[in-house]
């Protein structure tokens, strides 16, 4: 049926894991992800995705039946899932036939998705890591080359929704925010450590929030006395600060800014997309799901400049063939989701699906 830096690899499903990586989660806390959780995207305007419609337990993929689609997910095709969280898409490609690498950095979503997946058996195996990096999964290493590679940016609910993982300004917890091992710094380390400069930028950049100079005044002042160290902690400073208007909280921006920060969650993508070439046979999919105009811009910008045939430059006496052409876009612009997912699913509501095809020629 055909529907429309280092890490750790795994074979088929085991059950014997909810693992926590040695320096990261470690005793402290103990991570429960409960089946019973939807998963959701980047967007945390203060909505818990539970709301949104988790079918059976499960989240319900964004643009499932369009990423099938394009994917041409079927009988013999291999596809590496970069962001596997609870394993939506990959039930859909090996539903269809397929074979699935899913990679993640978050060995609780790997776990989980083990058990969700383990029907599938020897179709579906997992390595752990930044999916930048994952050129270094036994699979690529002995030369595989794959049909298909899905970004679906963001975080997902199971992450949201733990406490324990510090990505919420609704649950009080550790201000982590490490989506697993591979992340480098912690949310707090961020807060506390980081400098006025530096934390106003994030805020303005990846947070598109108009008090940055202020919350950032206010973040100083306060670590100044007393070093933050909870979700509570930062959200309360921040509404101090801005006060509360409206459905969204005003912690939201600053939380997805922290977020991006500590996760390198742009120069990750970078390094994907420019890794996608290399893991992709001829004729290949590239699909990435953004939620964020940050990130859009910049797999749009990364497909255009792959996918140019011609390069002019007025100083040039004639345009000249593009270098850099990888890839064949067979969709111009983003794909969105439709009005009935968006009401039946609201978090789909700022999806964007980009959709390119590795050149049976490259240069
Ligand atoms: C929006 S969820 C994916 C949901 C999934 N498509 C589904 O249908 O269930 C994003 C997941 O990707 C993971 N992730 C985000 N950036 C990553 C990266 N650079 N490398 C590996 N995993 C990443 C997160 O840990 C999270 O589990």
């Amino acid at each position: 049926m055909r529907c429309g830096a280092q890490g750790t690899a795994r074979g088929t499903a085991s059950d014997a894991d909810t693992r926590s990586a040695p320096g990261w989660l470690s005793e402290r806390v103990s991570v429960s992800f409960s089946a019973s959780v939807a998963e959701c995207g980047a967007d945390e305007a203060g909505e818990s995705c539970d709301a949104d419609g988790g079918v059976g337990g499960y989240h319900v993929p964004v643009m499932a039946d369009e990423v099938c689609g394009w994917m041409g997910a079927g009988e013999g095709a291999w596809i590496i899932d970069g962001t596997l969280g609870g394993g939506g898409h990959s039930e859909r490609f090996l539903e269809a036939g397929a074979s699935v690498l899913g990679v993640d950095r978050d060995p609780e979503a790997l776990a989980h998705a083990r058990r969700r997946l383990a029907r599938f058996g020897g179709r579906f195996t997992t390595w752990e890591g930044n999916v930048a990096d994952a050129e270094h999964a036994p699979q690529l290493r002995a030369g595989m080359r794959a049909d298909g590679l899905l970004l679906d940016l963001g975080v997902s609910t199971r992450q949201l929704d733990s406490a324990a993982r510090g990505f919420s300004f609704l649950r009080d917890g550790p201000l982590d925010m490490r989506m697993g091992p591979s992340s480098r710094r912690t949310a707090a380390e961020v807060v506390n450590t980081w400098s006025a400069d530096e934390l106003t930028r994030i805020l303005r950049e990846y947070g598109e929030e108009p008090a940055a100079r202020r919350i950032v005044s206010a973040i100083v002042a306060h670590r100044e006395s007393r070093p933050f160290a909870t979700t509570a902690d930062l959200a309360g400073c921040i509404e101090r600060v801005v006060g509360r208007r409206g459905r969204v909280h005003p912690a939201t921006r600053a939380f997805q800014a922290l977020r991006m920060a500590v996760n390198d969650e742009l120069d990750s993508l970078a390094a994907a997309l420019e890794m996608a070439p290399r893991v992709l046979k001829p004729g290949g999919r590239l699909l990435v799901i953004t939620f964020h105009s940050l990130e859009d811009r910049l797999v749009k910008r990364f497909l255009r400049r792959h996918s140019q045939a011609m390069l002019d430059d007025p100083s040039w006496p004639a345009p000249r063939p593009n270098p850099e052409r990888r890839f064949d876009l067979p969709v111009r612009g983003a794909v969105k989701p439709s009005a009935e997912e968006i009401r039946a699913n609201p978090r789909a509501r700022s999806a964007k699906l980009r959709v390119a095809r590795l050149s049976e020629c490259q240069p």
